[in-house]
């Protein structure tokens, strides 16, 4: 199917809300993106017609539930090109999905002979790299301090890329795992995963890769990856808020202990001992988020219908006029210079905080994100404590890139 933005445009109630009194520019895509109305519809009709707790109940709803829920583990897996449904962790997001691989890496310790399987255990090392948002900085802290590890950072280059000469450096026989993202949520830069995982591999360290802003840069094959772990969440993909996913490659998951415990993740329980289910349902403790589920699935197929390379390309084209139109206004700098980068730019205006900006726009119905981006060690080494984002989804219109410049160079002249 060929895209359509006047379609696609649509079919996303949220376009027509008035913020402010104007129509509303939503250019904060890279914190959520906005949701579909058959993506409203089909959790709602779950709600209103199929609503029922999984893998419990005997009765028709019970089953039913059961069978979307297990559906939608499927459409996941084939949506990022994993071999079996049975790899994929239903989660509530990118977060809890790095917080299950530590913490679980970090029960595992060294409790099994084979090295290649071994979790983390005293003196190994945690190679995490300098673009990393919070969410794949502090679980790895935790980790690292519940199994005596230490967590080191791999430098970025100029450009905003992650330094692979740097990184074959820094490994060595301590490193346990190399952790990163393979799109900024700042920079937009997009990693080369490919030449990462080879490099990590070579010395046999587990390789996990936070895709939460790859979900809507780039198609997802993780067979071709060739890491250990993969994470995401659905909001980010057109998805309701809560649900994520955390695909593993299969033997990872039957030898990695949970760390959470509760009902649907156990074989047998005693006072004595229990037992676990088979993997996934071992990592899902307590009743799961089934319309998150079966919303997820709504979102990957609706996303594959609107023709989603084409959409993607639409989006990425947006954020180079952006890019272009913003770096001819004087006072602006952009942040990264990647040529690999999806639909992200953010930016300073020189002697202007960005919330000032942010405000600003706000004012004019232009939603944008300020701040540190969740990515403080990331400021840090850009020379900021924050910056000004504009995001750009498949929906956003050219016109909607000239307004935001326009409101730009407003602003421009009343905070300098
Ligand atoms: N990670 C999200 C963002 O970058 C929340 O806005």
């Amino acid at each position: 199917m060929s895209f359509s933005l006047d379609q696609v445009r649509s079919q996303i109630p949220q376009l027509s809300v008035k913020v402010r009194g104007r129509d509303l520019v939503y250019l904060d895509n890279a914190a959520t993106t906005l949701k579909p109305e058959v993506v409203i519809e089909r959790v709602s009709h779950y709600y209103r017609t199929e609503n029922a707790n999984v893998h419990r109940g005997a009765h028709a709803l019970a089953e039913v539930g059961t069978e979307l829920y297990e559906r939608a583990r499927k459409t996941v897996a084939d949506f990022i090109g994993a071999s079996n449904s049975s790899e994929i962790v239903f989660t509530r997001g990118t977060t809890e999905s790095i917080n299950l691989i530590s913490q679980s890496l970090a029960l595992l310790g060294s409790s099994l002979d084979s090295k290649k399987m071994r979790g983390l255990a005293p003196g190994d090392e945690v190679l995490v790299s300098e673009l990393e948002h919070h969410s794949n900085i502090v679980p790895w802290q935790l980790a690292c301090a519940r199994a005596g590890a230490t967590l080191r950072s791999i430098p970025i280059t100029e450009s905003g890329e992650i330094d692979v000469a740097a990184l074959e450096k820094l490994i060595n026989e301590k490193t346990k795992v190399v952790a990163f993202s393979c799109c900024s949520n700042v920079l937009g830069t997009i990693t080369d995963v490919k030449s990462i995982v080879k490099t990590a591999k070579k010395s046999g360290a587990i390789v996990a890769v936070d895709a939460a802003q790859m979900v809507t840069a780039e198609a997802i094959d993780v067979i071709q990856w060739g890491a250990d772990f993969v994470s995401f969440s659905g909001h980010k993909l057109f998805a309701p808020f809560g649900i994520g996913v955390l695909w593993a490659a299969n033997d990872w998951l039957d030898v990695l202990p949970p760390y959470q415990g509760g009902g649907s993740m156990i074989d047998t329980v005693t006072f004595a001992k229990t037992t676990w289910a088979d993997a996934p349902h071992k990592f899902e403790a307590g009743t799961p988020n089934v319309s998150g589920a079966v919303g997820l699935a709504s979102a990957i197929n609706w996303f594959a219908s609107i023709g989603s390379l084409q959409a993607i390309s639409h989006a990425k084209a947006l954020a180079e006029n952006a890019r272009t139109q913003l770096a001819a206004i004087d006072g602006i700098q952009i942040y990264g210079t990647s040529k690999s980068r999806t639909s992200i730019v953010s930016f300073n205006l020189l002697g202007v905080h960005s919330s000032d900006i942010a405000t600003l726009l706000d004012q004019q119905g232009i939603a944008i994100r300020s701040g540190h981006h969740c990515c403080q060690p990331l400021m840090q080494k850009l020379n900021c404590t924050s910056a000004a984002r504009a995001s750009f989804s498949i929906y956003n219109t050219k016109a909607e890139v000239d307004e935001f410049i326009m409101a730009i160079r407003k602003a421009k002249d009343l905070l300098t």
